[in-house]
């Protein structure tokens, strides 16, 4: 069911090579390893490269173990969540690596074929869980948490301006019934918006600030920077693609935290962007940020 072939384009493969690997025969963790399309370009890429794949969802793990099948011998698959980094390389019997990536965000076999609501644009239950490890659904967080609890969240995880009117309009429905679909939702956002408007849908920071909340997004990436130093070797290097100013935050003041400690150099100073060429054909990539560092 889950072995169709790739649909997801890698963001900013070229810059993850350039950034990332200084050693060619090195051993590089994927924290989001997702369909494999990173790792992927990075095997094909240096026959003698290896990687340790983690993902929090087992359903994507079977995609990534077909679309890097041929690889098999350079690369290990492990269901974990990347702020585990550190037990996951007891689980593995390392102690450092070359380098670890983080691609955040959405693949498209989130978007497009796990059918856990992710997109606004299908009708799918309310779950945006990544990992069934974790219990809480986006169900439960629209039906059951408080409206203030509900403004919170719009305004800490999507930055939504109407977070006060969407959180009493879904008020107002839930005395009706259960909101139990992502249309359900949406039509919710899009009557306090007054219909579509713009270029962005008006669900976009409602959806993106529940995968937040139920995911812990936040605090696994807090979690994944605490660390993630102790498992490099010295010259090893970290890079992190972010998709929302939020994610970009954590990483540069991290960075630039340990910077000063004098435990890093930044490899980029300012972020790097995808190309227009790149954003033309891959849209989804428009909002990407990449950030690395070298351990000193
Ligand atoms: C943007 S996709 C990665 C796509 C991948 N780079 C590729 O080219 O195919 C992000 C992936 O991170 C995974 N993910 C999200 N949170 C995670 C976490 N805390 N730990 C490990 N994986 C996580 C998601 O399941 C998803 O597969």
């Amino acid at each position: 069911m889950v072995s169709e072939t790739v649909v997801h384009f890698p963001v900013m493969v070229e810059e993850v090579i350039k950034v990332l690997v200084w050693k060619e025969d090195g051993v590089y963790i994927d924290g989001t390893v997702g369909e494999g399309g990173h790792a992927r370009a990075l095997l094909e890429r240096f026959p003698h490269l290896k990687i340790i794949g983690l993902d929090w969802d087992e359903e994507i793990l079977k995609v990534a173990e077909d679309n890097l099948r041929e690889f098999h011998d350079r690369v290990t698959l492990k269901q974990a969540n990347y702020r585990e980094v550190k037990k996951v390389m007891k689980t593995v019997g390392r102690e450092k690596v070359s380098g670890v990536f983080l691609d955040l965000g959405l693949s498209s076999f989130h978007l497009e074929r796990s059918g856990r609501g992710f997109s606004f644009q299908r009708d799918e239950f309310l779950d945006m869980r990544f990992s069934k490890e974790t219990s809480l659904t986006a169900y439960d967080i629209v039906n059951h948490s408080s409206l203030e609890e509900l403004v919170r969240i719009f305004e800490e995880f999507g930055e939504e301006r109407k977070a006060q009117a969407i959180a009493e309009a879904i008020g107002k429905e839930r005395k009706k019934g259960e909101i139990r679909s992502t249309a359900e939702l949406r039509e919710i956002i899009w009557k306090v918006y007054g219909g579509k408007r713009g270029k962005k849908d008006p669900a976009t920071l409602v959806f993106q600030a529940l995968r937040i909340a139920v995911n812990r997004e936040l605090e696994n990436l807090k979690g994944f920077l605490d660390d993630f130093l102790e498992i490099l070797e010295s010259g090893g290097r970290a890079v992190i693609i972010s998709y929302h100013s939020l994610e970009d935050r954590l990483v540069k003041r991290k960075f630039l935290e340990y910077s000063k400690k004098k435990f890093v150099h930044i490899l980029t100073p300012k972020p790097l962007l995808p190309s227009s060429l790149e954003v033309a054909v891959n849209p989804a990539s428009r909002s990407a940020k990449l950030r690395g560092v070298e351990k000193i």
